[in-house]
């Protein structure tokens, strides 16, 4: 026990029910939905038979959904990607089960690990790509649920969107 603390509890905080607060059924805070994807993860016989490889698409699965919120289940072969996307008025987690991930940005590129989390506002553009020789298994949490994806260019962002039949037709 610390005893330089000015503040103390006598006896059971158990029995003081009145200071703890209920545990919630769905997450509300960053830290909870980054919560819920964690436990998700920890969680294989959950969503490993549920994963797919799919060569011709990027595969995905809604694993739950919750007041204003949804859960999804992705698998890359490698070499698939999601394009430079934002999430329209979704923030999200974005986090890593199997294998690894690349994500770029405007501010650069990082590789994500089994276990890696991405936690992002709306607007937050990215480009998740499965760069390695593996597959890979990622779990994506959207708040609220997602709703659009706008493919963009890269070097644009929310400001400067350009959905992808413009991108396209510009290149
Ligand atoms: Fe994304």
């Amino acid at each position: 026990m610390n005893s330089d603390s000015d503040l103390q509890i006598a006896g059971d905080i158990l029995e003081v029910p009145h200071l703890l607060q209920a545990p919630r059924e769905h997450p509300v805070t960053v830290a909870e939905f980054a919560g819920l994807a964690r436990s998700l993860a920890a969680e294989r016989d959950r969503w490993e038979h549920l994963v797919r490889y799919d060569a011709t698409s990027r595969w995905y699965h809604r694993l739950r959904t919750g007041p204003g919120y949804e859960v999804w289940l992705l698998s890359w072969v490698p070499g698939q990607g999601s394009g430079f996307h934002d999430h329209g008025p979704s923030s999200g987690v974005l986090t890593v089960l199997d294998g690894a991930l690349t994500e770029r940005t405007e501010r650069g590129v990082r590789v994500l690990h089994a276990g890696a989390q991405r936690v992002f506002a709306p607007g937050y553009a990215h480009e998740v790509v499965n760069d390695t020789l593996e597959p890979a298994v990622s779990l994506h949490v959207y708040y609220p649920g997602l709703t659009e994806m706008p493919m963009l260019r890269a070097g644009t962002d929310a400001t400067g969107r350009a959905p992808l039949a413009a991108a396209c037709s510009a290149q």
